[in-house]
């Protein structure tokens, strides 16, 4: 049986700024179960990083919830205090950034760095040093007893990147959450990570949300696909149906334009027309609909997130054909 472990339940989160609420997340609601991969694509600027931050609380002084619920294991966290949540976070929720920089401190040896973050396990240093030893083997370091006496500027991006997956699998989480964590990478170093996640996923059992603007990455990695569009969510499905069956002109657009999907050679990859809107200032009805090459008279109204299948929803009247006749 499925167990939802994390559910975003019609969330909305405004960004407070001086020329009025930036509406950064509007209405987002998903769930992710138990071992499973979930992937969150879209442009820049559609609310990715605003999404997780919220999830963990690691949120600028400006960030006002507006509505909804985040439930971790049937709890809500927006009713847990700070310090419960900094107790969650490289806990239960474990999080690997872009920047693998960001995760390592330059001055301190990897090992040091490792034993301190099990601060909250009552073994001897010498067995904590033996767990990171163990853990750099899991994710691939060679030589890891020697490694962890080496500084981060001793390491390459790529071995960097898998240290800090490594740290965030040190926790046991049930649920890793990595934002772009192979962007900063290039393509073949990108495709090992991904190789050592899923093998990952699969040995430890934790699930994974996992964000990115990059589609192919999102398809070779995950179960299911929640696909985002200016602070919206505007489909979501398993992999298979968002890629071979996407009932969105703004999915089927974000594939059309993916350099992985593009047969022949072109001089100027394609992009979608137009720009997002302004989150300070939306326009009214179907947030794509200026961009949307099929929008109609009905989309100046707002199309609700609707089931078509099972496990597929999608936001667009185009799906709706008995409204529409
Ligand atoms: N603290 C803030 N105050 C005001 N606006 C913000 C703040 N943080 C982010 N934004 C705006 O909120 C929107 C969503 O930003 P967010 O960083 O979540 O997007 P993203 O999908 O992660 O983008 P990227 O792919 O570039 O990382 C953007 O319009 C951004 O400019
Ligand atoms: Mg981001």
């Amino acid at each position: 049986m499925t167990e939802t472990l994390l559910e975003i339940d019609n969330l909305s989160v405004d960004y407070e700024t001086a020329r009025g609420d930036l509406k950064a997340l509007r209405d987002i609601s998903f769930d992710v179960n138990r071992g499973e991969i979930v992937g969150i694509v879209g442009e820049s600027g559609c609310g990715k990083s605003t999404l997780i931050s919220a999830i963990l609380r690691l949120i600028a002084p400006n960030t006002r919830f507006r509505n909804g619920a985040i439930r971790f294991k049937g709890d809500d966290l927006l009713t847990r205090t700070e310090e419960q949540m900094r107790a969650l976070r490289g806990g239960d929720i474990s999080i690997v950034f872009q920047d693998p920089m960001q995760t390592h401190n330059p001055v301190i040896t990897i090992g040091k760095q490792m034993v301190d973050i099990q601060h909250r396990v009552k073994i001897s240093k010498a067995e904590k040093l033996a767990t990171a030893a163990r853990m750099l083997g899991v994710v691939g370091i060679p030589d890891p007893e020697a490694r962890l006496k080496q500084y981060p500027h001793e390491f390459s991006g790529g071995m960097r990147q898998r240290i800090a997956i490594a740290m965030a699998l040190m926790s046991e989480p049930d649920l890793l959450i990595a934002d772009e964590p192979t962007t900063a990478l290039d393509a073949t170093l990108e495709v090992q990570i991904i190789e050592r996640l899923k093998d990952l996923q699969r040995d430890f059992g934790c699930a994974i949300l996992f964000i990115s603007h990059h589609l192919g990455v999102i398809a070779e990695l995950c179960d299911r696909v929640v696909v985002m569009y200016a602070g919206a969510v505007v489909e979501s499905g398993t992999v298979r149906e968002i890629f071979h069956n996407p009932k969105h002109p703004y999915t089927r657009r974000l594939i059309e334009c993916d350099p992985g999907h593009i047969k022949t050679r072109a001089r100027v990859l394609p992009t979608i027309p137009g720009e997002v809107p302004d989150l300070a200032n939306l326009p009214e009805g179907c947030i794509f609909r200026e961009r949307c090459d099929q929008a109609m008279a009905r989309c100046a109204q707002v199309p609700p997130l609707t089931r078509l299948s099972e496990g597929h929803n999608a936001a667009c009247w185009l799906n709706h054909a008995e409204e529409i006749a």
